[in-house]
């Protein structure tokens, strides 16, 4: 397993989403637990790009429940359809909100958040957990983010085949 995840801060979102993708397979590759992997994606996104918090929240019957996070403490069960997380799960598509206050249902774990990317992570067609990414700043999510989310959530998806 990679120790130190290297990326120049220097290089555009795009550029260092392509560097860091390769560095997250070696993060989980031969390691068979899935939360120790899915801990090591999220704090490995918020070390490279200082989001304000970065999580998962798993499908557990007609929920979603927090599961490895990075950040301040976070809502623990989300109803389907409910917040941004339920309707990235809801919809099975990924959710752009730039500005919180103006998503219908936005549920404020924190009152810091401002905005926020959640994109749903798929296995065989159904939506299996989501990727959840807030910033405390307004609209700070480009196209690159978005792209390079659902790359790690695909990676996710790999992971949550190969491990329990
Ligand atoms: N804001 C999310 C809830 C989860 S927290 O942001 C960690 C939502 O509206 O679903």
């Amino acid at each position: 397993m990679a120790e130190t995840l290297t990326f120049n801060p220097s290089d555009d979102r795009r550029t260092r989403y392509a560097e860091l993708l390769p560095q997250l397979r070696g993060l989980v590759q031969g390691e068979p637990n899935r939360v120790a992997n899915l801990a090591n994606l999220a704090a490995a996104l918020r070390q490279s790009f200082g989001f304000f918090w970065v999580g998962f929240y798993s499908v557990q019957d007609d929920q979603l429940v927090l599961g490895p996070f990075q950040g301040d403490i976070a809502c623990t069960r989300i109803d389907y359809g409910q917040g941004v997380c339920g309707a990235a799960w809801a919809e099975a598509t990924s959710q752009w909100v730039p500005d919180v206050d103006a998503f219908p249902g936005h549920i404020a774990c924190s009152s810091l958040a401002r905005s926020e990317v959640v994109v749903p992570v798929m296995v065989d067609d159904e939506v299996v957990a989501v990727l959840d990414v807030d910033s405390d700043q307004l609209d700070a999510f480009t196209e690159a983010d978005i792209e390079g989310l659902q790359s790690v959530a695909q990676l996710c998806a790999e992971i949550w085949s190969a491990t329990t």
